[in-house]
C-alpha cells in the first residue's frame, strides 16, 4: 500500500501524514503546475536500473558508463539535463560526471569523524535536496533514511537517482522541517544542514528537532554562521549573500545558546570554517551566479550587502 514506509514511525502521526501525502501528490499532479518538465524525464528512463553503485567515496558513483547503449546513455544524459541546476554533488551517472555547484564531499567528511553509528539506525536529512548525503548514509547501513524536501525540483532530482540506484533504505517525501512535529520520538539521528537560517523561527525549528528525536537520539547540525564571539545573530533587511528567504544567521555562540536553551544536552561545536568560491560556485550543471558573485569583490570579508561574510558551522547535540 503507497505510504506504508509510515508504519515504521510508532510514535508518528500518520493520519495526518497520509492526509498531507495525499494533498501534496495531487498538487504536484496538476498539470497547469508544469511540473510535467521534471516527470516526463523521470519516466523516459525509469527502466534503468544501476547494476552496481558505489556510495562511499567523494563522487556518488550510481552505475558504469559501459554499461549501457550509446542511446540509453543519451537518453540518461538529457534526463540529468532536465534538472539543471544541480546544486549538490558530485555524482557519477552511468559515467556521466555531474559536477554541482556545491563539493558536498567537503561537508560530508566535515561530518565523517563525528558520524555516530548509523547501522541500523533511522535517520531523517531535513532539507535533504537531491539526496547527494542520503546516498553517502547508505554505504553506513540505516535501516531507514527520509528525506524532508518541500522542493519539487530536488524531490524529482532524488527520485531520478534512485530509481537508478534502487537503494530501498532510502525515501524522500515532499514534507518540510515544519511537518517534522508530526513524528515524535521517531528518529535515532538527524542531520539538518543548511536549513535553520531558513526558518523564521529557528527556536521552534530546534523544539520540533529535540521532540522527532528518540531518548538518546543524536543532531547533527550544519548552519550558516556569522564571525564573531557575542551571542548574537543578525537578521538581514532583505537578503543575505543575495538569498532571499535569510532569518537569523546566528554566531556559533549564539547556535550553541539556541541549541541549549531549546533542550539538547552535550551541545559542542566540532567544526567551524570560512566559505569559499572553492567549495560553491557555478559549472556546467548550474550556470547561475554562486558564491563570488554574493561576496564584496573589493572586501572579500563582506557579502555584496555589506554583511560579514558567512562562515560555517557544525554541531553535534543528543537528546536526554
Ligand atoms: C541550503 S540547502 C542545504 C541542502 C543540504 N542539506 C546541504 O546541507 O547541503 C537547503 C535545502 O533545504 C530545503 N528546504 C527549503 N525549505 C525547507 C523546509 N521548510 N524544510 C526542509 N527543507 C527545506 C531546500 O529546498 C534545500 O534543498
Amino acid at each position: 500500500m503507497e505510504n506504508d514506509w509510515l508504519l515504521r514511525f510508532p510514535g508518528a502521526d500518520v493520519a495526518t501524514l497520509r492526509a498531507r501525502l495525499t494533498a501534496k501528490a495531487a498538487w504536484v499532479g496538476q498539470k497547469k503546475k508544469g511540473f510535467l518538465r521534471y516527470r516526463e524525464p523521470l519516466a523516459n528512463v525509469a527502466h534503468l536500473h544501476a547494476a552496481d553503485c558505489d556510495l562511499s567515496g567523494d563522487v556518488v558513483t550510481i552505475g558504469r558508463a559501459n554499461a549501457l547503449s550509446p542511446g540509453e546513455q543519451a537518453l540518461v544524459h538529457q534526463s540529468l539535463r532536465a534538472f539543471m541546476p544541480w546544486r549538490k554533488g558530485p555524482f557519477s551517472v552511468f559515467g556521466i560526471e555531474v559536477d554541482a555547484e556545491w563539493r558536498s564531499e567537503r561537508k560530508w567528511n566535515r561530518l565523517l569523524p563525528e558520524l555516530p553509528d548509523l547501522r541500523g539506525a533511522v535517520v531523517a536529512d531535513i532539507g535533504s535536496n537531491n539526496g547527494y548525503y542520503m546516498f553517502r548514509m547508505a554505504a553506513h547501513k540505516p535501516a531507514f533514511v527520509l528525506g524532508f524536501e518541500p522542493f519539487v525540483q530536488h524531490y524529482y532530482a532524488f527520485w531520478l537517482l534512485n530509481g537508478f540506484a534502487r537503494q530501498k533504505c532510502l525515501r524522500t517525501e515532499l514534507l518540510g522541517i515544519e511537518d517534522l512535529n508530526l513524528f515524535q520520538e521517531s528518529f535515532d539521528v538527524i542531520f539538518c544542514m543548511g536549513v535553520l537560517y531558513h526558518r523564521p523561527s529557528p527556536m521552534e525549528a530546534l523544539k520540533d528537532l529535540l521532540a522527532a528525536l528518540k531518548p538518546g537520539g543524536v543532531l547533527l547540525l550544519e548552519s550558516q554562521a556569522i564571525p564573531g564571539t557575542e551571542s548574537i545573530a543578525l537578521f538581514p533587511e532583505t537578503t543575505y549573500a543575495k538569498v532571499p528567504g535569510t532569518w537569523f544567521v546566528p554566531t556559533a555562540s549564539c547556535l550553541h545558546n539556541w541549541l541549549v536553551r531549546s533542550g539538547f544536552k552535550q551541545v559542542r561545536l566540532f567544526c567551524q570554517h570560512a566559505m569559499s568560491a572553492e567549495e560553491q560556485r557555478r559549472t556546467e550543471w548550474m550556470r547561475f551566479e554562486s558564491y563570488q558573485d554574493f561576496i564584496d569583490k573589493q572586501d572579500p570579508s563582506r557579502t555584496i550587502e555589506g554583511y560579514p561574510a558567512p562562515w560555517r558551522v557544525f554541531f553535534k547535540a543528543v537528546k536526554q
